[in-house]
């Protein structure tokens, strides 16, 4: 069961909540394979995507999985709502459940700004990324792209690689493949990796040759270029050439290994074009499985759970 009235990150789920989850998108899934997708679940329902950052694949996700479930949705952004003329996110929020909003979902630069919004509606809030804090709903979509595949979690090798420290999906995912028992490895340069995460229980490498040994599943992330002027790495040909995701590299995982990476891809620095567009790569499965993951959080966080 899902009990809670928001999704806030993966760090206060259970394992069960993260099956349970994992478990409802199975039947979205079905339910977006079919010729006319469209169920009545969520009639008289209202779903409000507000997105203060840039976003393609899960801002449009959730207002796919919205409409896929007959709900009512809204897409708002910071530059187009009166955020731009200074309205606070707790003003922003009230009147969003005034305009009779059963669902936020948020997108923000500051870490913990769901939680603040949460606190002031009660509309069930979803965190769709929150600064370098969490990103939920994306962790929730690889477990379920790497359970389809591979049949379960426990006991996978999954070496997540590039900027830990900046990267809201790999902390949800380290939360999230942690407690569904896989062993996690984390790879970068140690500009990039945050001190003492050894204690999370997760393994830290910085060769990458060395990490990808027996990878069941390989998590690039994006190179965020604009940190490149903080000094952490070199050059965009350095990085590419220590942390690249290449053909002779995923050749020392393990030969049915998949690979995943959240988007957008920065092709030719963390990941290899034929890598990206090669038989191993679920990059365009896991956008799919967005949609289906996303609808099973909106039923639940609706009530559906309950019923
Ligand atoms: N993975 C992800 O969050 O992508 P978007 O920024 O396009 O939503």
């Amino acid at each position: 069961m899902y009990k809670h009235k928001d999704l806030l990150g993966i760090r206060e789920m259970s394992a069960e909540e993260i099956g349970f989850l994992l478990d409802t998108a199975g039947p979205m899934k079905e339910i977006i394979k079919r010729q006319i997708k469209k169920v009545p679940t969520l009639r008289g329902k209202t779903v409000v995507t507000l997105f203060y950052e840039n976003s393609t694949r899960t801002r449009g996700s959730f207002e796919l999985a919205a409409k896929y479930l007959s709900a009512d949705s809204i897409n708002m952004s910071g530059s187009s709502s009166s955020v731009a003329k200074g309205e606070s996110l707790y003003d922003t929020g009230r009147t969003l459940q005034s305009l009779g909003a059963d669902v936020i979902v948020l997108r923000h630069p500051m870490p913990g700004a769901p939680r603040l919004l949460a606190r002031s509606v009660k509309a069930a809030v979803i965190n769709a990324g929150d600064g370098a804090h969490e990103h939920p709903s994306q962790a929730l979509l690889d477990m379920f792209t790497v359970r389809e595949k591979k049949g379960g979690l426990a006991g996978l090798r999954v070496v997540i690689v590039g900027d830990i420290m900046h990267s809201r999906v790999a902390r949800s995912n380290i939360w999230g493949f942690t407690k569904m028992g896989a062993e996690v490895r984390v790879c970068g340069p140690s500009t990039m990796i945050p001190v003492g995460l050894e204690e999370t229980g997760v393994q830290v490498f910085h060769q990458m040759d060395q990490a990808l040994d027996g990878a069941d599943v390989i998590i690039m992330l994006r190179i965020q270029k604009e940190r490149q002027q903080q000094g952490l790495f070199p050059g965009l040909r350095e990085y590419s050439r220590l942390y690249g995701l290449n053909r002779r590299r995923l050749e020392l995982a393990a030969g049915d290994a998949l690979v995943l990476h959240p988007g957008p891809m920065n092709r030719g620095v963390e990941i290899a074009a034929d890598i990206a567009d090669g038989s191993q790569a679920v990059i365009e499965e896991q956008v799919t499985n967005g949609v289906a993951v996303r609808m099973a959080l909106l039923y639940l966080l609706t009530g559906g759970g309950a019923q």
